[in-house]
């Protein structure tokens, strides 16, 4: 009851259209928006060496978190780039897009790319970086992550699990910061 108090005072207090996520008149609450992005060779999923990444196709694992978000008040919006720059640009329009957050499997990008590091940063929005293997326990140039110091976080290791995992990470610090 206090807490309908409340946001009815703050709905009457807030410039129209000031949030995106105040509750509608019937009092449920808007989900989260959640982009997530996949960058190269991960549109070869299930195809591309099964022992390492599993079976599962990229489509899929899209499909699973869908409505493993729909199951947790979020939506998530999830795109593959083969191209830094493509990624770059998405990761740079989030913000204004509307999104709370950011899941990024940047697939090789990880290990080298600066303009994703930046690009994540820039964004403002908490970011969770996932993979599906576990890239430290590989080959040598897989043990540096240049985005690793502007993420919230990093799961890695699950397969097409990491993506689930990390999404109810993300979820939960947006819910624990936003106070729901
Ligand atoms: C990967 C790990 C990277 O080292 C690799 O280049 C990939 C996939 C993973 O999900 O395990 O493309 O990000």
């Amino acid at each position: 009851m206090a807490t309908k108090r409340v946001n009815q005072q703050a709905a009457r207090h807030a410039p129209a259209g000031a949030s995106k996520r105040r509750r509608s008149l019937e009092g449920a609450t808007e989900s989260f928006r959640i982009l997530v992005l996949s960058g190269p060779n991960l549109q070869r999923l299930g195809k591309r060496e099964p022992e390492i990444y599993g079976e599962q196709t990229l489509a899929q694992i899209h499909a699973e978190l869908e409505s493993l978000a729909a199951e947790h008040g979020a939506r998530v919006d999830c795109r593959q780039s083969n191209y830094e720059g493509e990624l770059v640009g998405w990761l740079g329009d989030a913000a204004d897009a509307g999104f709370a957050g950011i899941l990024i499997n940047p697939g090789a990008l990880t290990h080298y790319s600066y303009a994703l590091h930046d690009a994540i940063k820039a964004s403002g929005l908490p970011c969770v970086e996932l993979h599906l293997s576990n890239p430290d326990a590989r080959e040598e140039f897989r043990h540096t992550s240049v985005v690793a110091a502007v993420c919230v976080a990093r799961v890695a290791g699950f397969g097409a699990g990491s993506y689930g995992l990390a999404l109810l990470g993300l979820v939960e610090s947006l819910k624990r910061s936003k106070g729901r």
